[in-house]
């Protein structure tokens, strides 16, 4: 049996999109272009997505198309050409991919519960309260309610994990395709709907000028840039295993290039649309609350359910814009989610040779189970610790190892012109110059820097 294949350009599309556009889009990044330069920030951040992005995700198509394998297969594959042992590379990204896979589910699983709520608000009027305290049990006098936890945490996100499963287990074409091709749309719908619904309120313009007001003097901050780079790999879902792994389904006949291009461009327009949406909301709740909206910027988990709540409650039809903030931070989640764990199904089909539906079956079935440690109440600190850790070092130590062999070892020009000659589009030698130069240069500062800040 040959191996799977997506059955149409754009369901291959949609799923590297639906992998790309995640929860980081919601909650990151309109909280860094904020933080950084607010409008200015658009800068560094392009020119972030035309070095790095695109040619990044140039590169791991071709991988995957070159050699349809999962990211171990092909870092063997390469190994062996060079004479080098590579495969360790390729286990490392499957690794964090399972990780992020792991405590990702979490977050989703909230987002789920937080749907149900948002009906009612019933968080009441301390949003920060009642989310640590009362719904995550974190405070020291929260009582130890085990009944609350499995019906607030572990049940909805075993609905998580069940729809992932589902796609996942059904395979490329009939699962994973066929869910992207709901979710993507009806994301886009229900960010559009809900942008119209909030972007004239009182106070929103207020909110969205702090957004894209310029400071210009930040764009000769290092700090600056590196969190313009930092984002973009995040973003993007590259250095993970997971661009690999899906485009090792496509078929032969696939322009590359612009597929790449459609990709990184949806994935940075949406992070816009979603920064729009978030700094209305804000920008009303402050006005609202007659407080300076520096007061309520915030990004993450603090952002989503917390933040978020307290504006909820300050909107018009709240029972109708809540539950749709919500699905969209579950449809964007569970998009993601099902890409990160067919990363790690791939590689392991591939290695053993063992059927999908078995695989699926147990990866699925084992990381429900070790996920149940963030049901528990120490779950968020955990999470803290481990996100950080994946998107501060082990993410751009794997961005960084990945190049220099590919941009090196391989060679950047075989890259590009194995892309090339796909597609409709060509790339100039600007790729590669940004491959074997910028990115490496980039992603060694970030990543120093980074070191520097976690360990002083
Ligand atoms: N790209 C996703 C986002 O912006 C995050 C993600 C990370 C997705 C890892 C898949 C894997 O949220
Ligand atoms: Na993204």
């Amino acid at each position: 049996m040959g191996r799977e294949q997506w059955n149409s350009r754009t369901g291959f599309i949609l799923a590297a999109v639906g992998s790309a556009i995640g929860l980081g889009n919601i909650w990151r990044f309109p909280y860094i272009t904020y933080e950084n330069g607010g409008g200015a920030f658009f800068i560094p951040y392009l020119f972030a997505m035309a070095s790095a992005g695109i040619p990044f995700m140039i590169m791991e198509f071709t991988m995957g198309h070159k050699w349809r394998r999962a990211a171990p297969g092909i870092f063997t594959k390469l190994g062996v050409d060079l004479k080098l042992r590579l495969q360790w590379l390729g286990w490392f990204q499957v690794m964090i991919a399972a990780v992020i896979g792991i405590y990702y589910v979490a977050i989703i699983g909230w987002s789920i519960s937080y749907l149900g709520l948002s009906f009612t608000q019933n968080w009441g009027d301390n949003t920060n309260d009642f989310f640590f305290t009362q719904y995550l049990q974190l405070g020291a006098y929260s009582p130890f309610n085990l009944g609350d936890l499995l019906l607030h945490i572990a049940i909805p996100m075993f609905i998580a994990w069940s729809i992932t499963f589902f796609a996942v287990y059904t395979g490329i074409k009939e699962g994973i395709e066929r869910a992207n091709k709901i979710l993507m749309p009806l994301l886009l719908i229900i960010v559009l709907f809900l942008i119209s619904q909030t972007v004239f309120l009182p106070g929103a313009q207020k909110g969205l000028n702090y957004l894209f007001q310029p400071d210009f003097s930040q764009l000769l901050n290092v700090k600056v840039w590196s969190a313009a780079y930092g984002q973009i790999f995040f973003t993007l879902s590259v250095g993970f295993a997971i661009m690999l792994a899906y485009s090792s389904y496509l078929p032969k006949k696939s322009d590359i290039n612009n597929n790449a291009i459609i990709t990184v461009s949806i994935n940075c327009g949406f992070s816009i649309l979603a920064g729009i949406l978030v700094f209305s909301v804000l920008g009303h709740m402050a006005e609202e609350q007659a407080q300076p909206i520096t007061n309520v910027v915030s990004s993450g988990v603090g952002l989503a359910f917390v933040t978020i709540p307290e504006a909820i409650s300050h909107l018009p039809i709240p029972y109708i814009l809540g539950p749709l903030f919500f699905t969209s931070l579950v449809v964007a989640g569970l998009s993601s989610h099902i890409s990160i764990i067919e990363a790690v199904i791939s590689a392991i089909i591939d290695k053993l040779n063992y059927p999908r539906k078995k695989v699926a079956t147990l990866v699925c079935g084992l990381g429900f189970i070790i996920s149940m440690l963030f049901a528990t109440n120490g779950g968020i600190l955990l999470l803290d610790l481990v996100d950080y850790f994946i998107n501060n070092i082990a993410l751009i130590f794997s961005c960084l190892v990945e190049v220099i062999i590919l941009a090196w070892f391989i060679k950047a020009s075989i890259i590009r012109h194995y892309a090339n000659q796909l597609s409709d589009f060509n790339t100039g030698k600007w790729m590669e110059l940004c491959l074997r130069y910028m990115s490496p240069v980039i992603l060694l500062i970030i990543l120093v820097r980074n070191l520097i800040n976690t360990f002083t």
